[in-house]
């Protein structure tokens, strides 16, 4: 029967949360039926077959809503295949000690469940879309933009994968 997937991402500036689409695409031509919502949004976890949370990184930490979503949920949790990722610019260069920090960032997630697996993701810089507070704050900072999309698409069709197996 086909696998249900909710993809439940962290944001501020949206990246992340193309991320998650284009990760759950993946999971879609990988035959899954997947639902992708921000993680204030989600209700319950109840229903799913699996459980795919992505977040943001700021000011070295998850944001704040991937951190609640995390504690609200963490019951329903033990009880699903998970995987997480973290998008951040640490992971704009991939040398290990990037890698660690990166893992660091990550820690509130595998303090809830050990996941099938952790994608750590480069992020981007893009002005137009930092209009809160502290985006704004980041605006001395050069655009850019480190999604390998090759390597999101690829995590997500192995997650799926290695959920099920
Ligand atoms: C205010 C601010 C603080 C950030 N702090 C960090 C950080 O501590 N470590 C890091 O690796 N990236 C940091 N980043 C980079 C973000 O993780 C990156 O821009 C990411 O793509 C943002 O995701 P979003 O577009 O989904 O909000 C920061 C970005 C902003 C705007």
């Amino acid at each position: 029967m086909e696998k249900k997937i909710l993809i439940a991402y962290g944001t501020v500036a949206g990246s992340t949360k193309e991320v998650a689409q284009a990760i759950g695409e993946e999971m879609e031509n990988a035959g899954a039926l997947v639902e992708i919502k921000p993680v204030e949004d989600v209700k319950s976890i109840e229903g799913y077959d699996g459980l795919v949370v992505g977040s943001a990184v700021r000011m070295f930490h998850l944001l704040g809503k991937t951190r609640r979503f995390l504690r609200k949920h963490k019951k329903a949790i033990a009880n699903l295949p998970v995987a997480f990722f973290v998008v951040c610019l640490t992971m704009g260069e991939e040398k290990p000690e990037n890698i660690e920090k990166a893992k660091g960032y990550a820690k509130p997630m595998l303090e809830v469940k050990d996941p099938v697996n952790l994608g750590l993701f480069g992020g981007c810089i893009n002005h137009e879309k930092l209009t809160d507070f502290f985006g704004k704050s980041m605006k001395s900072v050069p655009e850019q933009d480190h999604r390998d999309w090759n390597k999101i698409r690829k995590w997500g069709s192995d997650t799926l994968a290695k959920m099920f197996e």
